[in-house]
């Protein structure tokens, strides 16, 4: 028994959601739980694990299953683990299901050994905890590390904790055995989980990861999206690697239909590849994207441009101040010098030297503490001293850099790029030759994106298309929002036409610029100016404003406004 860590869950767990976040306690729908189990047990005598049993929603979905076949009503080849209490109290309420309490360890299950189970499992089935490793506490830490050094496992140490529930699945599977889990989006979107498919691929002749829409675990508090994972065929010992499909899937009803068809050899479902896999664009949507870029003049951002992180201060507060802040300190305006400040503070698509001028005049965090010039006045002496001398020998931002209080690059890039939007990116011309901290990206243009323009990139950036491919492949935070890192920024596609009317595109730039710059703008009708602008260079005949719908969908979909239900 370990309670340890189910200790240490109790006394973290408060109540209600901080204590289900802390044990990674969301429990899986009926329906779901059933495709899963439905699929999974093939015969009475499977030997079944569920490694964290929480709710009992497999275990009685995994009664149902057996039912079904006839089988004998006491359940004897059925084993599980949880670290939480109430999962014991209420396998204790469903006793009429014929488990044997043995069976069920309380015990964390990277501690559960194959010897604790009388023989292999052909099923491991369940929905384990999405643990970050940043909210990982110290018994869990020590708990991976000792599961690491017993089994010599390698993988991403920012691996979520579910990570390590599939791997060490994986120790108790016989040959032909089957996992079946409910996961995070992170499944498809994490870095850390590309080991984690090469692994699954390996070991299984065939691997179905369905990706859903739809939050299935809004209701309980956790705005998480999931992915279905199916593994098929396990192999201890394989020689080739097999087959995986990815699959989206707009609603939990479409699941079962999808698990069904599996087997057959023409899986008829949509798969691009992983492309939007984790998005919330509806399959058909993805397919009009694909058939929209096929006949537009498309250009990955990439080839026009490198996008890369501002300067990143160490201590924002510190460096970067307002006007009057610094003046109460003594420090002269010839020792500050302007950046880019978060990017809500910047309305519009164009930064002038005379709007740099009105935010700092309004009192705006945008001046850096500049301290290049040989000779430092005493005020800027005194607060450079007034810093923390720790901080100065042991932050890791400080070390990295010549002088501790010289964070500029000087660089100046072409423009600047939202990342992290409510709606979609906008990319923001810097005509005023300022840098910017890593509020915002910066964009450099190359020789080929000097010949397109920064303006007409700017535009198209703007347009239906170029936004749900955003959706398509941002990532989608806990908020609601879409975040693009420099990496999906390079890939967004943009509609670049050899031949456009630069005077209408000038003024079309200008008209947008003034209209954004107004409190509650209509994003809407800017897009639509862009898809009209360019449907008549392309005669395009309104294929962009069908984009628009598969947009606002998506959006709304992402923000948690509107289930979808296809
Ligand atoms: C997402 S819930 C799923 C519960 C159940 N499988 C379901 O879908 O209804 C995760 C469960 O993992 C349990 N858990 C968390 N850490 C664990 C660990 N190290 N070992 C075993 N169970 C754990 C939690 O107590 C919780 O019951």
């Amino acid at each position: 028994m370990d309670s340890v860590l189910a200790d240490q869950a109790d006394r973290n767990s408060m109540h209600g959601l901080r204590r289900r976040k802390a044990l990674g306690a969301f429990y899986t729908p009926d329906l779901l739980s059933q495709v899963l189990a439905d699929w999974g047990i093939r015969q009475c005598a499977d030997i079944v694990i569920e490694p964290s049993f929480g709710g009992c929603t497999f275990l009685e979905a995994i009664s149902n299953k057996l039912g079904l076949l006839a089988c004998s009503s006491k359940v004897k080849n059925v084993f599980g683990c949880d670290i939480d209490i109430d999962a014991f109290n209420k396998l204790k309420g469903i006793q009429e299901l014929g488990y044997s309490e043995s069976n069920f360890h309380f015990k964390d299950f990277l501690k559960l050994d194959c010897s604790d189970i009388p023989s292999k499992a052909d099923l491991v089935i369940g929905n384990p905890p999405y643990i970050r490793h940043s909210h990982f506490s110290v018994e869990q830490r020590q708990s991976i590390e000792t599961w690491r050094e017993k089994y010599q496992v390698t993988y991403d140490a920012r691996s979520s904790l579910w990570v390590h529930f599939v791997l060490h699945s994986l120790n108790f599977l016989k040959e032909n055995g089957r996992l079946a889990f409910v996961l995070p989006g992170s499944f498809l979107s994490a870095d850390y989980s590309k080991n984690i498919h090469e692994t699954l691929n390996f070991k299984f002749s065939r691997v179905l990861a369905i990706s859903l829409s739809e939050r299935i675990f809004l209701e309980e508090g956790a705005e998480e999206r999931s992915v279905i994972l199916l593994c098929d065929g396990f192999r201890a010992e394989p020689n080739s690697s097999g087959e995986m499909h990815i699959v989206n899937c707009s609603s939990l009803s479409e699941v079962n239909n999808i698990v069904k068809a599996w087997p057959v050899q023409d899986f008829p479902f949509r798969n691009f590849g992983g492309l939007g896999a984790t998005s919330c664009v509806e399959s058909s949507s993805i397919e009009d994207f694909l058939a929209v870029s096929a006949a537009l003049p498309i250009k990955q951002f990439g080839h026009l441009a490198s996008i890369n992180i501002g300067i990143v201060t160490g201590d924002t507060k510190y460096f970067i101040r307002t006007a009057s802040d610094w003046a109460e300190r003594g420090i002269t305006r010839d020792h500050l010098r302007f950046v880019v400040p978060k990017v809500k503070d910047i309305p519009g698509i164009h930064l002038t030297p005379s709007q740099c001028q009105r935010l700092v005049d309004s009192g705006v965090r945008c001046l850096l503490l500049d301290t290049d010039a040989g000779n430092l006045p005493y005020p800027v002496l005194h607060y450079l001293n007034s810093y923390d001398e720790e901080k100065i020998r042991n932050l890791a931002t400080f070390k990295k850099r010549g002088v501790w209080h010289q964070p500029d690059d000087h660089k100046q890039p072409d423009g600047f790029l939202s990342f992290l939007t409510h709606n979609g990116p906008r990319l923001i011309v810097n005509s005023a030759r300022v840098n910017s901290t890593n509020s915002v990206h910066r964009v450099f243009l190359n020789l080929y994106g000097r010949d397109v323009g920064i303006k007409l990139i700017s535009i198209s950036l703007l347009s239906s298309y170029s936004q749900l491919h955003a959706e398509i492949i941002g990532r989608i935070c806990g908020s609601g929002a879409l975040k693009l890192e420099p990496k999906d920024a390079l890939r967004l596609q943009l509609i670049v036409p050899q031949n456009i009317d630069r005077a209408e595109l000038l003024s079309l730039f200008s008209s947008i610029n003034r209209h954004m710059k107004k409190e509650n703008f209509d994003e809407q009708s800017i897009r639509q100016d862009v898809d009209d602008f360019f449907d008549r260079s392309l005669n395009l005949n309104g294929a962009l404003s069908r984009l628009g719908v598969a947009l606002h969908r998506a959006r709304s979909s992402r923000r948690g406004e509107r289930l979808l239900n296809i």
